[in-house]
């Protein structure tokens, strides 16, 4: 089954690309090397023995879409990752995210119907979710209003997608279209081999990229963001996902979307996460214990926008994608570490 992976060069996309291999799928390469390098390719190849399809394409560019539809054929389906991911700069440049997140979908829905393509997979994010009432959340806890334009992209992704897939069922389109729409927690790790991770452009905005360049000596020290929050120790909860699980969830809804053919035109949800919430202080904690190292650290003010405390409820994704996290934080931590060795060989 050949599959176009949009991102396929990213933190999450790289790992996909792997685990699809490994499952005997074909994957197709779609990246614009926004936030990632042309080296991935090859780290890609030392990892499968395989030689993935790549283009080079702005997935808003709807005549290179086209074409590589064209160009590959039978494309069946679609793990669309290609999207801009940094809360901050969306608020600085809400306009960058809206026309890049949404219109990038909409050319990837409009190729999809113009060629056949009936499965999508969609990256979603529990910053859907916000602050829950509830924990552990569910697929049915409500949707609250967005904290950034970034957020806002995913929420409306998933209503664009919603409404593309109910068009779908009307009698007077032929089109097929099934949808399945991960919601991820954070993804942690790298792959076992240390030849893809995740490679921030930059000063990293996310903890664990932040605190692997601090114990490499490329940070001087981490700011643990709040230590007054409602929290066992006063930090934030989180549910740190290996990206290598998030890499194989995906390969699991394609294989459900492929074998729920007959009952066309759905689109479900999925919480994607270990079910556990962790603090960031305990994630310091287990990446000095794990790695046998000290982290320059200390406690500073909040971060504006952070929730307190999120983790999710996983037994939809248990029951029905046949789903779950196999690997623990302290394997996250050892993973992502050696990536960040191997870097600085
Ligand atoms: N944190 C620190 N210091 C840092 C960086 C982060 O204490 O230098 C804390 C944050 O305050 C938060 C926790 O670590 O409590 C996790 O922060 P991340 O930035 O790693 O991730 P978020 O939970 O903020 O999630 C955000 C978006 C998600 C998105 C994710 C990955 O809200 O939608 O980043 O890009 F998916």
């Amino acid at each position: 089954m050949k599959v176009l992976v949009t991102g396929g060069t990213g933190f999450i996309g790289s790992h996909a690309v792997v685990s699809l291999i490994e499952a005997g799928m074909k994957p197709i390469i779609v990246d614009n090397f926004d936030n990632s390098l042309p080296s991935v390719l090859e780290n890609l190849k030392a990892i499968t023995q395989t030689t993935v399809p790549f283009y080079k394409i702005d997935c808003n560019d709807q005549e290179a879409v086209n074409e590589v539809f064209e160009t590959e054929k039978d494309i069946e389906g679609v793990i669309h990752f290609a999207a801009h991911k940094a809360v901050g700069e969306s608020v600085i440049n809400p306009l960058k995210y809206y026309q890049n997140n949404i219109g990038s979908l909409i050319v990837i829905l409009k190729m999809m119907k113009k060629h056949q393509t009936p499965h999508l997979v969609f990256s979603s994010s529990c910053t859907v979710y916000g602050q829950p009432d509830q924990l552990p959340v569910t697929e049915h806890s409500p949707i609250i209003p967005a904290q950034s334009p970034y957020g806002n992209t995913k929420q409306i992704c998933e209503e664009v997608i919603r409404d593309t897939v109910k068009s779908a069922q009307t009698e007077q389109d032929d089109f097929q279209l099934n949808a399945i729409l991960l919601r991820y927690f954070n993804p942690i790790g790298a792959h076992l081999s240390g030849h893809i991770g995740e490679l921030p452009l930059g000063v990293p905005n996310n903890l664990v990229p932040y605190i692997i360049q601090t114990a490499a000596g490329i940070r001087e020290k981490l700011t643990i963001f709040g230590k007054d929050y409602n929290t066992p120790d006063g930090t934030c909860v989180r549910d740190y996902i290996h990206v290598m699980d998030l890499a194989d969830a995906h390969v699991k809804a394609l294989q459900l979307l492929v074998n729920k053919k007959q009952t066309n035109n759905t689109c479900e949800v999925f919480n994607i996460g270990t079910g556990k919430g962790n603090s960031v202080q305990e994630l310091v904690q287990t990446f000095e214990k794990v790695n046998n190292l000290k982290l320059n650290y200390e406690f500073g003010n909040r971060r504006p926008g952070d929730v307190e405390q999120i983790y999710a409820s996983v037994a939809k994704a248990n029951q029905e994608l046949g789903w779950q996290a196999q690997r623990s934080l302290e394997e996250g931590l050892r993973d992502a570490w050696n990536w960040q060795q191997k870097l600085m060989k």
